[in-house]
C-alpha cells in the first residue's frame, strides 16, 4: 500500500514505488509502423539493406517502449535477428512492435515485420525478433517502470517465455552465472 505521505518524506523513492506498482495492459504499447523502400535503402541487388531494416525495428520497439513507460528509453541489448527473405525494391513494409514483460527498469519488446508486394498485394513474414529497452531519467539512471498485464493468449505466451530469453541474455551480457538462471535449467530439467 502507498502512502501519500510517503511523497514528502522521500519523493525518489515515493516516485519509484509509485512506478513499479503500476500496470498497464500490452496491447496499450501496440506501434505499427509502415514503411516504402526507395532506392536509397537497398543493397546492391535492390534489395532492402539488413541495416536499414535494424533502424526501423529500433526505432519502432523505442515507440513502443516510450509508450509503456512514459520515459526516456534506451536500447539496452538485441536479440539475434535472421532476415528470412530478401525485400525487393518498392515493398512496403510493416513493422508491428509491443513490449512482451516488463522487469524493473527494463522492457522486452516483440517486434514482427512483415513486407508486402505492392504490385501483387503478396505479404510475406519476413522476420521478428525481441529488443531491451531500459527507461531512464534525466541522468541517464535507469528508472522503474510499471509492470504489463497480459490478456491474449499469445501476449500471456510471449510474457511467459520474457523470462527465459532474459535470463540467456544476462549471461551471454556476462551479468548473470548460468547456474543462476532458474527458468532456463528447468527446461532442460523437463526433458
Ligand atoms: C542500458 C543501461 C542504461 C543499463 O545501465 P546499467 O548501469 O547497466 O544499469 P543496471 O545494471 O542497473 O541495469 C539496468 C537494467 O538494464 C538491464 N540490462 C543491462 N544490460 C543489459 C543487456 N545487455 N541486455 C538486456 N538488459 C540489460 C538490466 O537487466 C537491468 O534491468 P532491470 O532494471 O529490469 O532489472 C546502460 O548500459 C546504457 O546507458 N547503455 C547505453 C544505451 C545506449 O546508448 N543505447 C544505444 C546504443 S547504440
Amino acid at each position: 500500500m502507498i502512502k501519500p505521505i510517503e511523497l514528502f518524506q522521500n519523493p525518489v523513492k515515493f516516485v519509484k514505488k509509485t512506478m513499479s506498482k503500476r500496470k498497464k495492459y500490452a496491447r496499450e504499447s501496440q506501434v505499427t509502423m509502415t514503411e516504402l523502400v526507395l532506392p536509397n535503402d537497398t543493397n546492391t541487388l535492390n534489395n532492402l539493406m539488413g541495416g536499414r531494416l535494424m533502424h526501423w525495428m529500433d526505432i519502432v520497439s523505442a515507440i513502443s517502449a516510450q509508450k509503456h513507460s512514459n520515459r526516456v528509453v534506451v536500447t539496452a541489448s538485441v536479440d539475434n535477428v535472421s532476415f528470412r527473405h530478401a525485400i525487393p525494391l518498392g515493398s512496403v513494409v510493416c513493422l508491428k512492435a509491443q513490449v512482451t514483460r516488463a522487469f524493473n527498469s527494463s522492457m522486452e519488446i516483440y517486434i514482427e515485420v512483415t513486407a508486402e508486394n505492392a504490385a501483387s498485394g503478396e505479404k510475406l513474414e519476413s522476420n521478428h525478433a525481441f529488443f531491451t529497452f531500459v527507461a531512464v531519467d534525466q541522468l541517464g539512471r535507469p528508472i522503474d517502470v510499471p509492470q504489463v498485464i497480459a490478456e491474449t493468449k499469445k501476449e500471456k505466451d510471449l510474457y511467459a517465455g520474457a523470462l527465459r530469453r532474459r535470463q540467456l541474455r544476462m549471461i551471454l551480457a556476462k551479468r548473470m552465472q548460468p547456474n543462476d538462471a532458474t527458468e532456463l535449467k528447468a527446461l532442460f530439467d523437463d526433458i
